[in-house]
């Protein structure tokens, strides 16, 4: 579309790999580095997504959603990962889950990024992962290869910079872009039902601005964005192209993947939300599958 003004966005970085080689707290690493307890502001935050600013980009990290869940999301058509890092534990190597998560990564065309972990560790092997990786066509700049490698050491605080650098690095080559100035729409991250606050959910904004106010489609269930929290736990009144923000509001309790849509129109969203509502009654009755979204999306 001509007319569409299209910006620069944060990348969307999702972290993958084998059971207890590190993810968890890769993640919590880099956070540690580049967000200042200040910034935090005491509150324990608990929205599965976070942004960090390395040389005045942002990137936005995904909380490892469980293969499960990226694959029932994939198949969905939610695509919400524009770089994959593969964490491989330098002193256990390529394993079942790795091999998983590079199908995953390569079925949803983004580029991988190797992180090779508990470089501290006795047994750390980083030759032998380099090697192994071959096999899965993850060549590194050492054996003649394009595939990136960095060895770290995320228990230690160690290498996060240098995967930090090389995921902008990354970022550069992908041109990715989103129009701020259209109604937000995007994928639920993860949701729950809060005795206090009701249906919240984590909403990663993949395209447009959301607003407080602003009427949703979301799955199966629609509403109006009551309050928005960002990753530090602050209250903001908007979110552009990939921040995750955590939502009430909500009628019911969306599923992680479900897609949502912003409408300027309430009347329009709670309609298409009812219709929704209606079909996916008749759908359980008749006991078809779940009605999609797809179609708003065209
Ligand atoms: P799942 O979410 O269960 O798949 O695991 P995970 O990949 O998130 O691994 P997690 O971060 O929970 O780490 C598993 C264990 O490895 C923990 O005991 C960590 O402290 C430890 N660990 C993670 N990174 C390092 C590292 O760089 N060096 C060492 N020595 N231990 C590490
Ligand atoms: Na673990
Ligand atoms: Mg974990």
């Amino acid at each position: 579309d001509a007319a569409e003004d299209l910006e620069e966005r944060p990348a969307v970085v999702t972290i993958m790999g084998h059971v207890d080689h590190g993810k968890t707290t890769l993640l919590d690493s880099i956070r540690d580095t580049k967000v200042t307890e200040g910034e935090a502001g005491g509150i324990t935050q608990h929205i599965g997504a976070y942004q960090v600013e390395e040389n005045g980009k942002k990137i936005t990290f995904l909380d490892t959603p469980g293969h499960a869940a990226f694959t029932s999301m994939r198949s969905r058509g939610a695509q919400v990962t524009d770089i994959a890092i593969l964490v491989v534990a330098a002193d256990d190597g390529v394993m079942p889950q790795t091999v998983e998560a590079i199908n995953h990564a390569k079925a949803a065309d983004v580029p991988i990024i190797v992180a090779v972990n508990k470089m501290d560790k006795e047994g750390a092997n980083p030759n032998r992962v380099m090697q192994e990786l071959m096999e899965y066509e993850l060549i590194s700049e050492d054996f003649g290869g394009e595939t990136i490698f960095v060895k770290m050491a995320a228990v230690k605080h160690e290498g996060i910079d240098d995967l930090l650098e090389m995921i902008v690095l990354v970022t550069e080559m992908e041109e990715l872009k989103a129009n701020p100035n259209r109604p937000a729409y995007g994928t639920v991250i993860e949701a729950e039902l809060d005795k206090g606050r009701g249906s919240v959910a984590t909403l990663l904004v993949q395209n447009g601005t959301l607003r407080v106010g602003d009427a949703l489609v979301v799955g199966n269930t629609f509403g109006r964005v009551r309050a928005m929290v960002n990753d530090l736990g602050r209250r903001v009144k908007s979110a552009g192209p990939s921040t995750p923000v955590e939502i009430t509001g909500l009628n019911e309790v969306p599923q992680a993947g479900d897609r949502f849509l912003a409408f300027e129109d309430e009347k329009k969203a709670r309609a298409i939300g009812e219709a929704r509502q209606q079909k996916q009654i008749e759908a359980q009755r008749s006991d078809r599958t779940k009605v999609s979204l797809d179609d708003l999306f065209e």
